[in-house]
């Protein structure tokens, strides 16, 4: 179990990178090549992945972060506390700008781990990645 600011206890970080790698499998990449798994929990110990899903027209592409979030959410699950990204790539993944701000919105200032296929590793807050958000307060 996560508390609720704790990082998130290596068990729980092990359940996410392997489902975000099961995840990265399923990614439709063609245009890229470059195969993005995520996983998301909530507080509660649900797991939601998602892949990175590209399109013919490039711009409509949806990255692996944004489609565990908008499963998640469609499926009536908020309160989150940590996020899984996988890739092959020595460069681990640091979710891009617009994942941060959605990823905010939904997650507030949950966990990122970071991972790639060798095992190598990053957790941080969303908020190291993100700061100074714009967010609803602002409104
Ligand atoms: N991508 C993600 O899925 N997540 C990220 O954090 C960075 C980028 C995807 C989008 C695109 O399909 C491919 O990676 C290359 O940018």
């Amino acid at each position: 179990m996560s508390s609720a600011r704790g990082m998130p206890a290596p068990g729980v970080l092990r359940d996410l990178v392997r489902l975000a790698r099961g995840a990265r499998r399923r990614a439709h990449a063609p245009y890229s090549g470059y195969r993005v798994g995520a996983a998301l929990r909530t507080r509660r110990g649900e797991i939601v992945t998602g892949c990175n899903v590209e399109n013919a027209s490039y711009g409509l592409t949806l990255c692996a972060e944004r489609v565990a979030v908008f499963k998640a959410v469609s499926e009536g699950l908020r309160r989150f506390d940590a996020v899984a990204v996988v890739v092959d790539s020595k460069h681990l993944a640091a979710p891009c700008g617009p994942c941060r701000q959605i990823l905010w919105e939904f997650c507030g200032d949950i966990w990122v781990h970071m991972e790639n296929l060798g095992g190598r590793s990053r957790t941080v807050r969303l908020g190291e990645l993100l700061p100074m958000p714009f967010d609803g307060k602002n409104l």
